[in-house]
This record gives C-alpha cells, structure tokens and sequence, in this order.
C-alpha cells in the first residue's frame, strides 16, 4: 500500500509539480489524497485539481483559536486517512498539535543549505537575497523533519549549488529550484519505501536510497 502524503502548499506549487511528475513517471510510490494551502489564489490549488487531488483552503485568520485552526486541519488530515505530510512551499508555521500528532512524519524543503539561512522570516527569496548579500560561494537544498522551530528538524537530504559571481537571486533561485525538483522526491521515495532511520538529529538512509544521483 502506498503511503498516504497531503501536500500543504502556499504559491507556485512548482515543487509539488515535481512530486506529481515523479509519480507520474512511476518513481514515486506514493499517493497524494489531499491539497491544502493557506492563499485562495496558489497555483498549487490548479495542480491539484487538474489531478483530481481534493484541495482545502484553511487559513488561521478563518478561525478564532489556534486550537480550532489546527482542528480543522487535523479533521481534513484525518478523513482524507493522510499518513504523511509534505510541506512544499509552505510558507506558514504548522500549528504545533500537528506536528505533534505527525511527529517525524511532516517534510519540508528549504531552498538553502542549513543551518545556514534559515528561521523566521528566511523563506523564498528572502534566503537567495541573504545568501548573496552574505557573499557565499555555495547555496542549496535542504530536506528535512519538521519540528516546532523554523527549519530546525533533522535533516534528511542536501545539496549544494554553486553560487555564481554574476547571480542575481532571481537566477540563484531558478538553479537552487531546480536542485530542488531533482531532491525531494528522492527524499519522500525514500522515506516511502522505510530506508530511512532516525536516531535523534541522525537521519541515515539503507542502501539502495535513492539520495545519490541515479539517472532523473
Ligand atoms: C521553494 O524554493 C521552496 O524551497 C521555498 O519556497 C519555494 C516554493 O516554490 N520554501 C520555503 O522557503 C519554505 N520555508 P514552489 O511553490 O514553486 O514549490
């Protein structure tokens, strides 16, 4: 049985595109049941539909509490039977009762190489625009476990991307994104197929992951 992964996006979506490419070609063995975003006007709520994947718009400005916020999603999570969470894009905090109840079972992608550049406010451009100010050489991706603090989970998968001398962030993040459509899913495949082992902040993965390059 393939594992059951909502996917919570806020924007463009072009990661999740990526995921749903993957399984289209058979790589990815798993199944996407649900879609949330927090903006109406996300891209990835098109994605979904056009791949008959039930979407849900849940923002915390519609509910009074944080607890009735995080009920609404654990409900949605719950009927739609979702084992796993994938974070792509997402650019807001997960109520703290859901990574709880999801605890080492929610993925995010991060578009630099923590824990460099990460934390509050470090998300999309915001992360290329510090990288090249801080004059880096090398960016990238980062796979990893959500916990209750930005970006700080274990790390599941990296990697690197050369940062140019000419790089404006918008061309630093057109590469670090497509490092990023050639990660994730290796890293949810991965975690799919039981290869990976957690011990404290150590994520290691069983041969036969499929973290090294194999042809895309
Ligand atoms: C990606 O670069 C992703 O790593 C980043 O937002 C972009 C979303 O693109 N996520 C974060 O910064 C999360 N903290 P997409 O909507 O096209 O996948």
């Amino acid at each position: 049985m393939s594992m059951r992964c909502a996917v919570f996006a806020s924007g463009g979506g072009s990661n999740f595109q990526a995921l749903l490419d993957r399984k289209a070609k058979g790589d990815l063995s798993v199944e996407f049941v649900l879609m949330i975003g927090n903006n109406s006007k996300a891209a990835a709520f098109d994605r979904a539909r056009s791949n008959n994947i039930p979407s849900l718009h849940i923002a915390p400005s519609h509910f009074h509490s944080e607890e009735e916020y995080a009920q609404a999603m654990i409900a949605a999570l719950t009927e739609a039977q979702t084992e796993f969470i994938v974070l792509a894009g997402y650019m807001k905090m997960l109520p703290s009762r859901i990574v709880k109840e999801y605890r080492n079972k929610i993925i995010n992608i991060h578009p630099g190489l923590l824990p460099a550049f990460g934390g509050k406010g470090m998300y999309g451009m915001n992360v290329h625009k510090a990288v090249l100010e801080y004059g880096a050489k090398i960016s990238g991706v980062t796979v990893h476990f959500v916990d209750e603090e930005y970006d700080h989970g274990p790390v599941i998968m990296q990697k690197a991307v050369d940062v140019l001398d000419d790089d404006d962030a918008e061309a630093l993040a057109s590469r670090v994104l497509e490092a990023e459509h050639d990660t994730y899913w290796r890293a949810l495949e991965d975690i799919a197929l039981g290869r990976i082992c957690v011990d404290g902040r150590r994520v290691s993965v069983s041969a036969g992951g499929v973290a090294s390059s194999s042809p895309g």
